[in-house]
């Protein structure tokens, strides 16, 4: 039988991890799943009911009983049943989902959904703790980074994308202070694993970015012949 592979990317902020995980997912044939739409979900959820983001009993049973399901290579995201693929991009999220990350039982149920998701698929999945806790026997773990300032940038881009305005300097801000309580936290805190390849998109484009990643991916199973799709 084709054996399943798993493509794991973690990184700061600003990185470059979606973007790239969505190319390399279409061009493999690959799942792709973005587990940081996942905490915004969550986090989205919380604040539309009012749930006090240091309640972490009612954050624990939301997170459970989510139902979040990513279709259409990443773009859409649905939670129970609901389209909210723009709400959670809306700038106040971001806080929002790395506060609520940073919650124990919160991150159980939801690494519960993330692994439960690569179960029948080869998968590329990105986030924070892929290699070090969701995965950390996947065939290829990629550390992805970019320079603070780079990283400022390609947010400001995706905000004005987005029709969300804002000054690089409030960006740069916004992406250390989520950093710093990602880096921090007690529970799967954004490290680089050991056994992960370190990758600084800072000068490479997209595209040199991609023919490195795919080239350790060839590297690392048998030419890439025989995963399963
Ligand atoms: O990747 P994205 O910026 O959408 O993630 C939003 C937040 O979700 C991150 O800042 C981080 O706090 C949290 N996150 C996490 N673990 C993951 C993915 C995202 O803690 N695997």
């Amino acid at each position: 039988m084709a054996k399943k592979i798993v493509v794991a990317i973690d990184g700061p902020a600003g990185a470059g991890k979606s973007t790239i995980a969505r190319r390399l997912a279409l061009k493999l044939g690959f799942l792709y799943i973005d587990t940081g739409a996942m905490y915004r979900a969550v986090a989205l959820w919380a604040l539309r009911a009012g749930v006090d983001l240091a309640d972490i009993h009612r954050l624990e049973q939301l997170a459970h009983a989510a139902d979040i399901r990513l279709s259409d290579g990443g773009r859409r995201v649905e939670l129970n049943g609901e389209d909210v693929s723009a709400a959670i991009r809306e700038p106040d999220m971001a806080q929002a989902a790395s506060k609520v990350s940073a919650v124990a039982p919160v991150r159980r149920a939801l690494v519960e959904k993330q692994r439960a998701m690569a179960d029948t698929h080869s998968v590329v999945m990105e986030g924070r703790d892929i290699g070090s806790v969701v995965f950390p026997d996947a065939e290829v773990k990629i550390f992805l980074d970019a320079s603070e300032e780079i990283r400022a940038r390609r947010r400001l881009q995706d905000l004005a994308e987005k029709g969300y305005p804002a000054a690089v300097e409030e960006v740069a801000r916004e992406i250390r202070e989520r950093d710093q309580r990602d880096r921090g936290r007690a529970e799967a805190p954004l490290v680089q694993c050991p056994d992960a390849a370190y990758l600084d998109s800072s000068g490479l484009t997209i595209d040199q970015v991609e023919q490195a990643i795919l080239k350790l991916i060839r590297d690392r199973t048998s030419n890439g012949k025989d995963f399963a799709r």
